[in-house]
């Protein structure tokens, strides 16, 4: 069992809270936050969200920091030796593997995605385009059999490149890079948003609930949401803290990353939304298209007398869904190929190339169900929509409720109390509410949206 190392450890805490930010900021902000919003009715999808964003996603990070970073080592050793040997939490180990596959797997074709739409945006595709051609595009885009595939591996090749790097000059150097440049972009992207024809429209849509559109599935989808948006149940943040120092605060970094978190999503909402109605015509459920097919025709229609204006828009708007895609794909193929690298002995290169290449094959599985495959299914749904569900409803919650059980009931409070306390050397003010959370709230939350779900219990219509 290898314990991390000193040149393995994030260089500094500004770094640690980057890297579990960049993790956590991705296309489940820019990309998916947008699209659930406009399916769930807006400002009332956006409360729960935050809700359990808060409540139950924040905690359970902070617990995915606790036992990451107490364990030092592969998730499976962390649980196998914080569980005094109880060989059943060691399966725990195999959820990252498991998890880190999957969502890879699909998550990078969405990346290639925008990957190609910001060179799109760079030769100047876009311009001097009717409504109908973006639409026309994407559609022979993202059905073809092979220029997805293409993109893909372009995204899975350049993560792969920088995980090989290692901790502090791989991860810490481009999530120290990265982030920075994608804060600029919202902001500057935002304050161009707020200025076009009806924007109070779109943020009336974002900010002004109207909570008879509340149904199961909506608290389902935000549930989901709030996890996928954090990265946690996955024990990828477990294997981020493994690289945490003793003095790094846990809630304090937990607190802040959900913070970066909520705003990059509410920031792209206020990128999105004015923007969608903008325009006559164009509606905000439009669904995971918005954001390929709305956005270039919106960028086109409302700068459309001013083509340098048009041209830079979508260029930022794809670079910021590029930088924000590789911070988080990142984090998921380290998640994975570190437990190739630690329990197989593999050099990084190995580990990671492995991974990438076997994400590669599923992740074709999952660009095909776009066109070719679109009739194969599994329970009836698509490889790529049987991927989603398979991640964000279902191991995120589970492995969510599990890791609040084991560090909440099974490992012995001293433990808790030494990792949010940093061995009694810095206060933890929100200790008692955040153990309350972890050992009753969270693990109840989660077992009664799932029973509502399978039908078992109604709590909602
Ligand atoms: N939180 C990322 C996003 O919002 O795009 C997605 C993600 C990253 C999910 C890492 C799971 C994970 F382990």
């Amino acid at each position: 069992m290898s314990r991390t190392s000193g040149k393995n450890l994030f260089a500094s805490k500004v770094g640690a809270v980057l890297a579990a930010a960049g993790s956590a900021v991705g296309l489940g902000n820019v990309w998916r936050f947008p699209t659930e919003t406009g399916a769930n009715g807006g400002a009332a999808f956006i409360l729960i969200y935050i809700f359990f964003m808060f409540l139950l996603a924040t905690p359970i990070m902070v617990t995915e920091f606790a036992i990451g970073r107490h364990g030092g080592s592969t998730v499976a050793d962390s649980f196998h030796k914080m569980g005094g040997g109880r060989r059943g939490w060691k399966w725990m180990g195999l959820v990252p593997v498991v998890g880190g596959f999957l969502v890879l797997s699909y998550y990078s074709v969405v990346a290639g995605w925008t990957l190609h739409y910001f060179f799109e945006a760079l030769k100047g595709g876009f311009m001097h385009k009717g409504a109908a051609d973006y639409s026309l595009d994407f559609a022979a885009f993202s059905t073809d059999p092979v220029q997805p595939v293409i993109w893909t591996a372009l995204i899975i090749i350049a993560t792969c490149a920088i995980v090989v790097l290692g901790v502090q000059q791989g991860i810490e150097r481009a999530s120290r890079i990265m982030m920075p440049i994608l804060f600029i972009l919202l902001i500057v992207l935002a304050v161009c948003s707020l200025t076009l024809p009806n924007a109070s429209q779109g943020l009336r849509f974002l900010f002004e609930p109207d909570f008879s559109k509340v149904t199961s599935s909506v608290v389902i989808s935000a549930m989901g949401q709030a996890l996928f948006s954090l990265s946690v149940g996955l024990g990828c943040l477990c294997t981020y803290a493994c690289y945490f120092r003793k003095d790094t605060d846990l809630m304090k970094n937990g607190l802040s990353v959900a913070g970066i978190d909520t705003s990059v999503a509410l920031l792209s909402g206020v990128i999105i939304f004015p923007a969608v109605y903008s325009i006559p015509n164009l509606q905000p459920d439009a669904g995971p298209s918005l954001v390929f097919i709305t956005l270039p025709n919106v960028f086109q229609q409302v700068f459309g007398n001013v083509p340098f204006l048009a041209y830079i828009s979508s260029l930022f708007f794809y670079l910021l869904l590029v930088l924000a895609a590789l911070t988080s794909t990142i984090s998921m193929l380290e998640m994975t190929a570190v437990y190739f690298h630690k329990k197989f002995n593999l050099s990084r290169l190995h580990s990671s190339t492995f991974v990438g290449t076997v994400c590669l094959l599923f992740g074709t599985f999952c660009s095909l169900s776009f066109g070719a495959w679109k009739d194969v299914t599994i329970f009836g749904l698509g490889f790529f929509d049987f991927f989603d569900f398979l991640v964000a409803k279902f191991i995120m919650p589970i492995g969510g409720m599990l890791m609040c059980v084991f560090l909440g009931w099974v490992v012995d409070e001293k433990v808790l109390r030494a990792e949010m306390t940093n061995n009694g050397t810095i206060r933890c003010p929100l200790y008692s509410i955040y153990r309350f959370i972890i050992r009753y709230l969270a693990p109840l939350c989660i077992m009664l949206v799932f029973a509502n779900e399978l039908g078992m219990f109604s709590f909602l219509k």
